[in-house]
């Protein structure tokens, strides 16, 4: 349905009546209580507080705003058989050659398994009061279903309670790709019954964890991973099959509903999101064809888990919806609901869309069902990996997710930039340009604000270089960096940047905001 994520990544997003909790509020799960521990507003979190008069060259951002970091386990904590885990579709996919650049794998990734600690410390010396990070399934579930393996919750543990103690908001996502290979086995997200599991799993987290997390993702981008796993094969588990990426999606959507159902019923007070990978959506000319064409590209990328969730229905993204072949049976537009409390955008760059030509049509077969071409932007500078570098998209996404779904909370929980900048000769890594990107970004978020859009936070993709899928190490988001042979990190001057923005609670609007 989409090219591949070398070219450019897809994205997501929107919501509608979404139930939100009061500004800066986060409550705990009454599951058990670890209370004391338990930050429950926003301020808590505040690491550096914010100067409350602005300079007029200043781009404020509201009090409490959440300044973070995004991660996901499978690229950095390593440790990949280690203390019960069992094998993820991640594992299996990077062993098998051919499947991921220089035969690079997660086994060790960036060893955040055991350096979590320096993990942190990077954290709070740029300011952080929000850290996005993904937990393992198969490190809680080594076999996909039944208890939970106590070291794999051991490990979780000690990593919020450290970040509680840094005043730092753990903010966690259930789902980062990282799917136990039992399950995979057993058909995947295209059978149906993974759905069930996944439920459990969020109940047996909720039970363990919900006493001193408050605000969660279900999913992390599940427009990628169907599209990139079932699909195009180039991510884990590498299948190629329409149907098997249909069956996905609706999987995915049933187990969004049930998910937050067994999110909710452990810890009523929890807010719970998804983070989708969103793309504005161009038409490549002013043609009634193509501007069709992008109103399609983006029901396909940006609202097929989010319609289903806060309106019951799929957006009309195909020529007709393929009831049977995606496995819908009665009484699932039911279930596939989720009445979301905050609409988690990933964004990092436009979509051009356009119509195919008949003849198009007649080559390639799925153009039937999905008449559409995509291509990323070709106007804007290009980061190392290829992506265009566009703040426009994230303002115009926000700002049409805003409009759609009834003013819904909103987080950025994640946009970053490949840039591979190394130390020079003094150890220091001049990465300006990830300066700028971010800059750029954020002075997107900020108008958005301005125009009445509720966002709450921004989360950096990432915060140390690390395993970038298919790509492996070849690309470094971080705005520290990872020697991997020694582990040893440095923060780049992004980094230091971050930091005072995030103290500051603002960015010069010209001239890359706070000087190093
Ligand atoms: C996003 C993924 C994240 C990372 C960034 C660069 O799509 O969610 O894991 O790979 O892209």
């Amino acid at each position: 349905m989409r090219l591949s994520r070398r070219e450019f990544l897809q994205s997501v997003s929107s919501a509608t009546a979404v139930a939100t909790l009061p500004a800066g509020f986060f409550s705990a799960c009454s599951v058990s209580s670890k209370a004391t521990g338990l930050v429950s507003s926003a301020e808590a979190f505040t690491n550096a507080p914010a100067r409350q008069v602005a300079a007029s060259s200043e781009i404020r951002f509201p009090k409490n705003f959440f300044w973070g970091t995004a991660t996901a386990s499978y690229q950095i904590e390593g440790a990949w058989s280690e203390d019960g885990k069992g094998e993820s579709i991640w594992d299996r996919f990077a062993h098998t050659p051919g499947k991921i650049k220089n035969r690079d794998t997660g086994d060790m990734a960036c060893d955040s398994f055991h350096r979590w600690k320096e993990d942190i410390a990077l954290m709070r010396a740029m300011n952080l009061n929000s850290y996005r990070f993904s937990i393992s399934w198969p490190r809680i579930q080594p076999s996909g279903s039944g208890p939970a393996n106590a070291k794999g919750v051991d490990y979780y543990r000690r990593l919020v309670d450290a970040l509680l103690e840094a005043r730092i908001r753990p903010f966690v996502t259930l789902y980062h790709w990282d799917l136990p290979q039992v399950l995979e086995d057993a058909g995947g997200w295209p059978n149906r019954d993974t759905a069930g599991r996944f439920a459990d799993y969020v109940q047996l987290v909720a039970g363990t964890l919900g006493d001193r997390v408050s605000d969660w993702m279900l999913f992390n981008e599940p427009s990628a991973f169907t599209d990139l796993g079932y699909l195009e094969g180039a991510h884990a588990p590498g299948r190629q099959s329409v149907l098997d990426f249909l069956r996905a999606t609706h999987t995915v959507n049933l187990a969004q509903g049930a998910g937050f159902r067994a999110l909710k019923a452990a810890c009523p007070l929890a807010r719970v999101g998804s983070a989708f990978s969103m793309s504005s959506c161009e038409p490549a000319t002013n043609s009634e064809e193509d501007k069709l064409a992008a109103e399609r590209a983006y029901a396909m990328t940006n609202v097929w888990f989010l319609e289903p969730a806060l309106r019951g229905r799929y957006p009309e993204a195909l020529t007709f919806l393929p009831e049977t072949s995606m496995g819908i049976k009665s009484g699932d537009m039911e279930k596939v609901r989720a009445p979301l409390d905050f609409i988690g955008i990933n964004l990092y760059y436009r979509t051009i869309a356009s119509a195919p030509s008949a003849m198009e049509r007649l080559a390639h077969a799925q153009q039937w069902l999905f008449p559409v071409k995509m291509v990323g932007g070709e106007q804007g500078p290009k980061t190392d990996i290829g992506w265009e570098v566009w703040p426009q998209a994230l303002y115009d996404m926000v700002m049409r997710i805003s409009r759609d779904y009834n003013h819904p909370v909103i987080e950025i929980t994640e946009s970053g930039c490949a840039y591979n900048d190394v130390p020079d000769a003094k150890g220091v890594i001049a990465d300006g340009r990830r300066i700028e990107y971010h800059r750029q970004y954020l002075a997107a978020v900020a108008r958005a604000i301005s125009d009445g859009v509720d966002v709450r936070g921004y989360h950096a993709w990432t915060v140390i270089d690390n395993f970038e899928w298919a790509e492996g190490f070849s690309q470094r988001f971080g705005l520290a960096f990872v020697d991997f042979k020694t582990q040893k990190r440095t923060i780049k001057n992004s980094g230091r940047w971050y930091a005072k923005v995030a103290a500051q609670n603002a960015l010069a609007a010209e001239h890359g905001g706070p000087g190093l």
